[in-house]
């Protein structure tokens, strides 16, 4: 199975058609994911140190130009956990405003997972 590392933190396994999100949680990272894992809220964005996929979804790709985001973080709600990663959570619960990290994301990519190209900068 493939190995997901919290940077600074645990490493631990995730089936390959996990989201990357509830990977995170899972472990026990009090990630955001205000708007349940549909790509519209960025509290669920993270650092790639390693491994960054080379794909995205268009959902994604759209909220990350929408916010001149392209290049800084990636949204794990939209990541499959299908290969070794490292990474960096960047918004918590703990260190947020929030009571709660959001509805809890579906177990599959939503909205449906249409795959682009990552821009390349
Ligand atoms: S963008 Fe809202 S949970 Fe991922």
């Amino acid at each position: 199975m493939p190995s997901i590392t919290i940077k600074d933190g645990a490493t631990f396994e995730a089936t390959a058609d996990k989201r990357l999100v509830l990977a995170i949680e899972d472990s026990g990272v009090d990630i955001l994911h205000r708007c349940g894992g549909y790509a519209g809220c960025t509290t669920c964005r993270v650092v790639v140190h390693e491994g960054e996929p080379t794909t995205m979804t268009k959902a994604e790709l759209e909220k990350l130009q929408e916010n001149e985001a392209v290049g800084q973080y990636r949204l794990s709600c939209q990541i499959l956990c299908d290969h070794d990663m490292t990474v960096e959570p960047l918004m918590r619960v703990s260190s947020s405003n929030y009571d709660d990290a959001g509805k809890r994301p579906k177990d599959t990519i939503t909205p449906d997972a249409e795959w682009v190209d990552k821009p390349t900068s």
